[in-house]
């Protein structure tokens, strides 16, 4: 089959690979129809080399049609239209029955130290073969896929596979008391799901910060009060003007590791980017050199005993955090990868009803794998106009 499989850094390729097959009798194998190109995506395209090999698939965002099932894979059937979490779990150990999916015990990558594996998303997270390919093998297929109805397009369903239960989540974790404000940073297709949700379940004040017009401009359409951190004003004292004068009650930080604005981190990132694996892994790990601009401002911008809640991807351990402030305000921080099961039940009716988010209308590119390597290249550097990208095998 063909497959989209990583190289090096920005080097991503459509390559012929053996066709997936069912390994172990929970698995089942997909024909993928449709598979979204993600932000985390762009993280392993630029800096989360060290953690890849040449040749893994990657993806994480699939749907498709049910080609093969295993004999223990539960109610799931040969025809079946699936949309497949990014997720790996099982559905009745002791974490995926508090609704942790993210931290499943049968799926947990111990020789990394690591919660449920993932597809697509490197060694340390069990290197599993991504969804950005024609045909994709699913372990723990009786609990995972979730069925869909026919008829509406692929969009209708596809982001119930990541955007939008990560948006859930993270609104969910932000806690907005009722009558307060939240603040979305990063206006990604997380961070614009998010404010779509949040105006949905009627969170009021919502401020959108992002530094890309085109970004700011989807959110202000949305009823958003959107803010451009490139402006050059002080935009602390701009999100307090808006929130009372103290501060939003909750920000939710939709950014992750490669955020802009922040010189020196800049310099030390693009080292980490350049430097062979055997060095920058351990860097990766351990020397604190990770873009943490968008959590320093999101902690500043929060009022104090306020609640942060998390979604944008960060790694290493020992980046400078400012405790002193966290701690003096007495945040509340929640984060995580989002445990994408645990919310279909809250999202199913959102999008087989009217399209009340207006998921159908959500990606702005549909290409097909073949030409996915430009389309990462787009992504990265056209944030303006390539906002969501739909792969089609
Ligand atoms: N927790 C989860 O389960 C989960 C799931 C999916 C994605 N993610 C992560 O969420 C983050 C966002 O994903 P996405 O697909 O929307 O990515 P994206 O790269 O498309 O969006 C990030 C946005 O942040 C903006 N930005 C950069 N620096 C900023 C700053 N300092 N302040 C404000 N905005 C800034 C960028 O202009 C961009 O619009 C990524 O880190 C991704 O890895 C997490
Ligand atoms: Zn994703
Ligand atoms: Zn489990």
């Amino acid at each position: 089959m063909k497959a989209l499989t990583w190289h090096g850094k920005r080097d991503v390729r459509v390559d012929e690979v053996d066709d997936p097959r069912i390994e172990e009798p929970t698995d089942a194998i997909i024909r993928v129809t449709s598979t979204g190109l993600c932000g985390s995506d762009l993280h392993l395209y630029e800096v989360l080399g060290p953690y890849l090999e040449a040749g893994d698939i990657l993806g994480h965002e699939p749907m498709g049609i049910v080609e093969e099932v295993g004999a223990e894979a539960g109610e799931l059937r040969v025809g079946d239209r699936v949309v497949v979490p990014f997720n790996i779990s099982c559905g009745h150990c002791f974490m995926c029955d508090q609704g942790l999916q993210t931290q499943c015990e049968m799926t947990q990558v111990h020789e990394q130290g690591s919660g449920a594996a993932l597809f697509g998303y490197t060694k340390l997270y069990g290197q599993v073969p991504g969804g950005q390919a024609e045909y994709l093998r699913i372990p723990q297929a009786g609990y995972g896929p979730v069925k869909v109805p026919e008829g509406p397009p692929d969009d209708r369903f596809l982001f119930l596979s990541d955007v939008m239960p990560t948006a859930w989540q993270g609104v969910e974790y932000a806690n907005v008391p009722a009558g307060g404000s939240l603040v979305v940073l990063g206006l990604g297709p997380i961070g614009q799901m998010a404010c779509r949700i949040a105006l949905h379940r009627g969170i009021e004040n919502v401020i959108g910060i992002d530094l890309v017009e085109g970004r700011i401009e989807r959110a202000r359409a949305l009823g958003v009060t959107g803010l451009d951190l490139s402006a050059g004003d002080d935009i602390v004292a701009h999100v307090r003007e808006l929130t009372g004068g103290r501060g939003p009650d909750s920000v939710l930080e939709a950014v992750g590791m490669e955020a802009h604005g922040a010189p020196v981190g800049k310099i030390a990132h693009q080292m980490v980017g350049l430097l062979p694996d055997a060095l920058a892994k351990p860097l990766m790990d351990h020397a604190g050199v990770d873009r943490m601009a968008a959590l320093h401002l999101a902690i500043e911008l929060v009022r104090r005993g306020g609640t942060l809640s998390i979604s944008g991807v960060y790694g290493g351990m020992l980046d400078p955090m400012p405790m002193m402030t966290m701690f003096d305000k007495q945040l509340t921080i929640r984060m995580g990868q989002a445990n994408v099961r645990r919310w279909t039940d809250d999202l199913l009716p959102l999008v087989t009803g009217d399209d009340v988010l207006g998921v159908e209308d959500f990606a702005t590119h549909h290409v097909p794998l073949a030409d996915a390597p430009d389309a990462y290249e787009r992504f990265q550097k056209d944030k303006d106009e390539w906002f969501k990208v739909v792969l089609r095998p």
